[in-house]
């Protein structure tokens, strides 16, 4: 089996930045709420550019990273669960603006895990030998699905892009081990409605649709196309699933906590990472931390810290480095990096 690793990072933010004291102006709250509950401070919005076009940006730095051209790439894999279009695919309009002519393109969307298992997904084509390059991005402009008068999701979320190049080549990070995991049982937990169902043969007000018991014909609430959260229970898978996914893979790979260098969690909230790190006995400085700045960017988060983290120049040669992410579906994951 190949070696598989990543050989470039980048990442693209919006230019303008929303404080909270922006968002008390809209909503009932306050930067003290926000930072205290949350430690967010500021997050960056779209003011006009696409999810393709941020993911655009951030996948020619992480071409230009890896020392490619767009002609190297053989496949393009967009994480979102923002896109331009259900059709066509981020990943193609990405492919066609990048003028990347050999790759083939896709969209996976895993919400705020999507990063993760986009590099899993790079990783099974690149060891399986079908290709050499793959581009993972994972690109969000939530700031389109946020319902701006709910102040208990509204303050949460970003914009962003975060992208890495992943190779067969035997340079750059390697990818070591990896996890991923889902639980569609919980999936009301977080959600973000499609479009409703509309045709000339529906029944007046019955809808087809899936609950806990199975398939069911209760109504479905009108789809608002706008994130709704159950904020606590939230919390308390995310921070179940940070662990147990550290766990499993500390258990696959015979590693110790003190082997790992660094842990790029999924940026939604301070407190679940402090829980977490409390929870699995890793101190908190070991966690890599920008949700500051950026909020919650979903499935680009852990793009973008990546490709801070690797700029600061932090990592040393042999360092290990746990990406580990949670979101909707609900659905977590994580991989362990080896610095090179
Ligand atoms: N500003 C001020 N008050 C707010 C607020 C805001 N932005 N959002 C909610 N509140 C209020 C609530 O209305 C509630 O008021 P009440 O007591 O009068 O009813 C109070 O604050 C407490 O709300 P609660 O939901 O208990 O707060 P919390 O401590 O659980 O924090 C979250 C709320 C959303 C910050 C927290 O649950 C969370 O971070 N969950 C995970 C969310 C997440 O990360 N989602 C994405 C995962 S990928």
């Amino acid at each position: 089996m190949k070696q598989v690793g990543i050989i470039g990072t980048g990442r693209y933010l919006p230019e303008h930045v929303v404080s909270n004291d922006d968002l008390s102006r809209l909503v009932d709250t306050s930067d003290e709420w926000i930072r205290t509950r949350t430690g967010i401070s500021q997050r960056r919005i779209s003011t006009g550019m696409t999810t393709s076009g941020m993911a655009c940006e951030a996948g020619t730095a992480a071409l230009t990273n890896a020392g490619l051209e767009p002609d190297d790439i053989d496949l393009i894999i967009c994480a979102t669960i923002t896109p331009d279009y259900f059709m066509p695919s981020c990943a193609c309009l990405v492919q066609e603006r990048l003028g990347a002519k050999n790759a083939a393109a896709f969209d996976l969307a895993a919400a705020c895990t999507g990063m993760i298992y986009g590099m899993v997904t790079a990783e099974q084509f690149i060891k399986s030998g079908m290709y050499e390059n793959v581009l993972v991005i994972g690109a969000e402009t939530l700031s389109k699905v946020l319902d701006w008068k709910d102040r208990s999701t509204c303050v949460l979320f970003g914009d962003g892009a975060g992208a890495v190049v992943m190779s067969a080549a035997k340079k750059g990070i390697n990818l070591l081990a990896a996890n991923l995991e889902s639980d569609g049982s919980k999936y009301r937990l977080l959600t973000c409605p499609a479009v409703t169902l509309d045709n000339p043969f529906l029944l007046e007000q019955e809808c087809i649709c899936y609950d806990e018991n199975g398939m069911s014909n209760a109504a479905e609430p009108a789809g608002t196309q706008k994130i709704v959260m159950n904020g606590q229970e939230v919390f308390k898978y995310a921070v179940r699933a940070i662990v147990d996914n550290i766990n499993t893979l500390i258990k696959k790979t015979g590693i110790s906590k003190d082997d790992i260098a660094y842990i790029i969690p999924h940026q939604a909230n301070y407190r679940i990472i402090d829980q977490a790190s409390r929870s699995a006995g890793i101190p908190i400085d070991k966690f890599f931390i920008n949700l500051d700045r950026y909020g919650n960017t979903s499935a680009a988060s852990i793009g973008i810290a990546l490709d801070e983290l690797a700029e600061s120049g932090r990592p040393r040669r042999g360092d290990k480095v746990i990406c580990v992410g949670f979101g909707g579906g609900m659905t977590s994951g994580a991989v362990l990096l080896e610095w090179n």
